[in-house]
């Protein structure tokens, strides 16, 4: 055997037992928790073949503790560069069959090399998460280590989309990686994510609490609005990031790779969603599928407030964030957690130099003592800011109601919306008619013969007068009233025209959103 064959034949045992993760019956516990080991996860989500590992023989420097002389392969994290669809990606992944995946300083730096890596190639980040936390052997280490994750998670912030994959327990203050990165997906039974666990609640509190009753994937993605995608096993879950990465730019200098333009399906028929009452509840997300591609919509943020509905389509072939207020949940109002969502999300799409539709039907912000308290005046702001600050195309339709501040925050023409369209149905008021006629005409009602008549004359004379698109179309801040069956054109064609866009603001170090 040649020496060289000899070095070989070496590197191929040290790799052999460094792929070995924390050993057969390790494995064998993760998988029966149904969970799946690092790499295979890595394997999976990648292009096939395409994945090169790095620091596959980086080890720890613990001392304390029986640490000394431990063997811990790769120090319980797996880092690397491969494809998806083609297109480069950096990635890590944490071997909860090491250590319990916990953060030492060896594995936190494989995870800043491959952040910093990402950084300096412009490509997109995603992390698998699959740790018991910071290590705790390693004390204040393990803790720097997160800070160095955290403070690259910021500087990466709006250049790369970073993703998180929550598969397996995010406990402690580890959670604030995902919570900085742009989306989380979760995996039902699977992904847990808290900031103090069972025990210390149990002991701080004195109450009992299961972890997936505390973090599990549905608390996320239904309650806290912690996670953007829910999936029923970790396949669905790879399906996903595939789907997602498909839509998005790899930088904030790159363009989304532009698709086929493929007309929408002939079942969604765009003048028949839209009830002619005002106040009929319809499903805001077959107005979308009848003007995008192929009617294919991929919705971010499904289970969490669902007022609002967010999410990424093609319309000619290229990539548009749909912001679209939803009458089927709560008549589509604005609120905290519906404010909140679409503030990040037209975020993410400015960043990342994708046009935003905005379709508008809502009744204005909802009213309430619950509302005020929870801070419905900061968390409304968000909106305001986020699409006032956006300097992509910004075209909004109103399919019917337009009232109130809901009607200046849905990206109306006063924050810079580069093109507003209005269906013939349109209402554009500062409320709806009867809480107007109420007001402006409490005396003429209240001194009325039959104030009911009086009412109903009057709510007929506001709506006459107030509720249709022709007074804003009549001060330009509409551009065009549109036939519904028009839309899609309207929108092929204004993106068209706004490919170019250069917006110019004053110069400043940052804005302070109110955040
Ligand atoms: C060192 C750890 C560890 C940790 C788990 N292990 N967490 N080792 N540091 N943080 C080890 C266990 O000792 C065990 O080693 C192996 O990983 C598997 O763990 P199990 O407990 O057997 O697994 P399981 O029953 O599935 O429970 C998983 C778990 C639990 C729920 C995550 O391990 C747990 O509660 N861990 C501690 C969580 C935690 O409080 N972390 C610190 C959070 S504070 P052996 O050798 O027996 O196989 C934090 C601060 C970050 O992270 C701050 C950033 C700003």
């Amino acid at each position: 055997m040649s020496l060289l064959s000899r070095k070989i034949s070496e590197l191929q045992d040290r790799r052999d037992k460094a792929v070995q993760g924390g050993g057969e019956s390790a494995i064998a516990k993760q998988i029966a928790m149904g969970k799946l080991p690092a790499r295979e996860r890595i394997n999976q989500l990648l292009d096939a073949g395409s994945f090169f590992e790095y620091d596959l023989f980086i080890e720890h420097e613990a001392r304390e503790f029986g640490m000394e002389g431990k063997n811990l392969a790769g120090d319980g994290v797996v880092i690397g560069t491969g494809t998806i669809n083609g297109k480069p990606v950096a990635i890590y992944a944490q071997d909860f069959t090491v250590a319990g995946g916990s953060l030492g300083s060896m594995h936190a730096r494989k995870i800043t090399k491959i952040m910093d890596y990402a950084l300096r190639m412009k490509i997109p980040l995603i992390g698998i998460n699959d740790s018991g936390g910071a290590r705790i052997q390693e004390g204040v280490n393990s803790l720097a280590g997160y800070g160095e994750i955290f403070f690259r998670n910021t500087l990466a912030s709006g250049v790369i989309p970073q993703l998180s994959v929550i598969l397996g327990p995010c406990a402690g203050g580890a959670v604030y990686s995902p919570a900085l990165t742009d989306f989380v997906f979760v995996v039902d039974k699977i992904s847990k994510m808290f900031i103090t666990g069972p025990e210390v609640i149990k002991s701080v509190l004195g109450e009992e609490i299961d972890m997936e009753s505390l973090g599990g994937a549905r608390v996320h993605s239904e309650i806290t609005g912690n996670a953007h995608f829910f999936a029923n096993s970790e396949q669905e879950c790879f399906s996903q990031i595939k789907t997602l990465l498909d839509y998005i730019p790899s930088c904030n200098e790159c363009k989304a790779s532009p698709k086929k333009s493929i007309e929408p399906l002939k079942k969604f028929k765009i003048e028949k969603i839209v009830p002619v009452e005002p106040t009929k509840p319809y499903d805001v997300r077959d107005v979308i599928k009848a003007l995008t591609d192929s009617s294919e919509f991929f919705e971010v943020q499904e289970l969490w407030a669902g007022n609002i509905v967010v999410g990424f389509g093609r319309i000619d072939g290229r990539t548009v964030g749909f912001v679209a207020n939803q009458p089927l949940v709560l008549a589509g109002v604005l609120d905290c957690d519906s404010s909140d969502k679409a503030a990040r999300f037209i975020r993410f799409c400015d960043a990342f130099e994708i046009p935003i539709v905005t379709l508008e039907d809502m009744p204005g912000y909802l009213p309430g003592v619950d509302q005020e308290h929870a801070g419905v005046i900061r968390h409304g702001a968000k909106l305001l800011y986020a699409y006032s600050e956006a300097t992509v195309p910004k075209i909004t339709v109103i399919l019917r109601k337009a009232y109130g501040g809901g009607y200046i925050a849905m990206n109306s023409r006063h924050l810079r919306a580069d093109f507003v369209f209005a269906w013939p149905l349109a209402e554009i008021a500062v409320m709806g008619p009867e809480g107007a006629a109420n007001i402006i005409f409490r005396k003429e009602i209240m001194e009325a013969e039959d104030p009911e008549a009086m009412r109903k004359q009057k709510v007929e004379e506001y709506k006459q007068k107030f509720a249709n698109p022709y007074v804003a179309a009549a001060k330009g801040y509409i551009d065009s009233v549109i036939n519904p069956a028009e839309t899609r054109n309207y929108l092929k064609h204004a993106l068209n025209v706004s490919q170019n866009k250069v917006v110019k603001r004053p110069s400043k170090k940052h804005g302070i959103p109110p955040f």
